[in-house]
């Protein structure tokens, strides 16, 4: 009797420790954010007329990486924006994507500006400069709707908010001579 009742005790002490310590790995789970960095941006097709109106078809690589050891991280819906002076010239949308544990992804967007004004004076001023001297800059910024997943674990929903700044084109070649490094805040 002695000995029965010493294993049943045995037995739930066990379950309610290997509760316990489930409860504990599930709460320490910590999803890794993403990284991200501007490999590529290009323009074509650009024009920016003396009464301040722009035309530009923006081209941005971005790349990805997953550094969760355990996460796949699905990309709902992704919007790209080219700022400039705190206005949006020209956004792409795209997705969904999904991004194993540990891998990259690379996603091309195609912000397109047709005929945009710019009416804030002080913006209109740089961008005329800039034109001139045969380079623009900006900010990229990216945000992404997403889902983390463990499969029969977890999974939450998360937006990220990527900038990607300075980045540099010079419109003699159309293209950025560098890639820039991306923030990213998740949340
Ligand atoms: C830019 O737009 C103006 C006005 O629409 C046009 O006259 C000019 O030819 C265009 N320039 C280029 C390079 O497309
Ligand atoms: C912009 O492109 C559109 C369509 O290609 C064209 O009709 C318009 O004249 C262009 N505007 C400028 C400022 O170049
Ligand atoms: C205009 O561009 C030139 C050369 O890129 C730069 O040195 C200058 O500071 C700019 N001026 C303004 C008002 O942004
Ligand atoms: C989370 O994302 C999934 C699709 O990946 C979607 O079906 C679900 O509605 C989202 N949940 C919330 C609370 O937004």
């Amino acid at each position: 009797m002695a000995a029965k009742a010493t294993i049943i005790c045995f037995i739930i002490t066990f379950l309610i420790l290997g509760g316990i310590a489930v409860l504990i790995a599930w709460l320490a789970d910590k999803m890794k954010t993403p990284t991200f960095s501007l490999d590529q941006a290009a323009v074509e097709d650009y024009n920016f007329t003396a009464d301040n109106r722009l035309n530009a078809t923006f081209t941005v690589v971005v790349r990805s990486h997953n550094r969760d050891p355990k996460y796949k991280i699905d990309y709902r819906v992704i919007v790209v924006s080219v700022y400039h002076s705190g206005y949006t010239l020209a956004y792409d949308t795209l997705g969904p994507y999904t991004a194993p544990h540990g891998a990259d992804i690379i996603f091309t967007a195609q912000p397109t500006a047709r005929n945009v004004m710019i009416a804030n004076s002080g913006m209109a001023r740089d961008v005329r400069n800039e034109t001139r001297a045969r380079e623009l800059g900006f900010e990229v910024r990216v945000r992404a709707a997403v889902r983390y997943e463990v499969k029969r674990w977890k999974h939450k929903n998360y937006t990220l908010r990527i900038t990607c700044t300075p980045v540099l084109i010079s419109l003699s070649s159309g293209k950025s001579s560098q890639s820039t490094k991306c923030d990213v805040d998740r949340y």
